[in-house]
């Protein structure tokens, strides 16, 4: 017979997995739009700085992530639900679905980190109206299909363009801080699930 400290282990180990397999379950993603390349058109080439519709293939969007577009004044990033305003390449402002993030600059090539919340499930589509369309038909556009996932925190709960409420707000800070891999989610439940048969035999 084992002593009874070793029985203690696994059963330590599973309730660790089930919390870290719970708290992967709750968390909001922030997608870095292109990753290190950014949110960039090169007007020399006439080039995007990455293949965004490969990116966004890559990602899972749900309710409640961002959209962090790393980029400079020499391009826009407009917002829209609206597929006629994303095949024309031309914000429509007077359409309640688009959204200019950053209008105002007046100068050319001002860093800037546009942060989009996603608050809408279904198709969204972004891309850049600078250069009268030409950005956008040259790679500056890409969709993405929000799913549901845990729902809108309360922060974000109310429709787009996102304004910051007022005061502090526990709720949404507390999700946000850690964004582990979604991959991570599912070998944790794995190994649960291995422990839990484990710890029974
Ligand atoms: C655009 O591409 C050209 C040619 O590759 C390069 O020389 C130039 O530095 C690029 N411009 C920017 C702003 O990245
Ligand atoms: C997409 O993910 C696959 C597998 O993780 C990777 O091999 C590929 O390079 C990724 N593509 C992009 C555009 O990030
Ligand atoms: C989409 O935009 C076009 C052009 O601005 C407009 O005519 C149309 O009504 C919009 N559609 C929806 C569903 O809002
Ligand atoms: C398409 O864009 C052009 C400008 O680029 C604009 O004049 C026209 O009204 C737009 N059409 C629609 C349907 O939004
Ligand atoms: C735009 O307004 C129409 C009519 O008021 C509404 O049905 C639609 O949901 C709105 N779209 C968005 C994206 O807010
Ligand atoms: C921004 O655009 C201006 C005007 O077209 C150009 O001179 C400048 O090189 C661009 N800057 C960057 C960082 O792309
Ligand atoms: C850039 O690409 C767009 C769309 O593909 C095209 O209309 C435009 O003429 C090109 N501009 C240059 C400078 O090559
Ligand atoms: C991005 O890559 C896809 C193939 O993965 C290609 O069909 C598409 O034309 C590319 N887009 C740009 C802007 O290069
Ligand atoms: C995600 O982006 C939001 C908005 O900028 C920010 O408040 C939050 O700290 C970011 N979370 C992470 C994990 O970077």
């Amino acid at each position: 017979m084992p002593p009874m400290a070793s029985a203690t282990v696994p059963l330590v180990t599973v309730f660790a997995l089930f919390i870290s397999a719970a708290a992967a379950a709750t968390v909001y993603t922030n997608h870095t739009v292109g990753g290190t390349n950014g949110w960039f058109f090169n007007a020399t080439t006439n080039t995007s700085a990455a293949n965004y519709s490969d990116w966004a293939a890559n990602q899972t969007f749900d309710l409640g992530d961002y959209l962090i577009f790393n980029t400079n004044s020499n391009q826009t990033v407009i917002q829209t639900y609206n597929l006629t305003t994303y095949g024309n390449c031309s914000a429509d402002e007077s359409d309640n679905g688009t959204f200019v993030y950053n209008s105002g600059h007046s100068s050319f090539g001002e860093a800037l980190a546009i942060v989009v919340p996603l608050t809408i499930e279904g198709p969204n589509y972004y891309f850049s109206d600078a250069s009268y369309g030409v950005q956008c038909q040259s790679g500056m556009a890409f969709e993405i299909n929000v799913k549901h996932g845990l729902g809108l925190p309360p922060s974000l709960n109310q429709p787009p363009p996102y304004i910051e409420p007022p005061g502090p707000d526990t709720a949404y800070s507390s999700p946000v801080t850690a964004v582990p891999p979604p991959s991570n989610a599912r070998v944790n439940v794995r190994l649960v699930l291995y422990c839990l048969f484990a710890s029974l035999l």
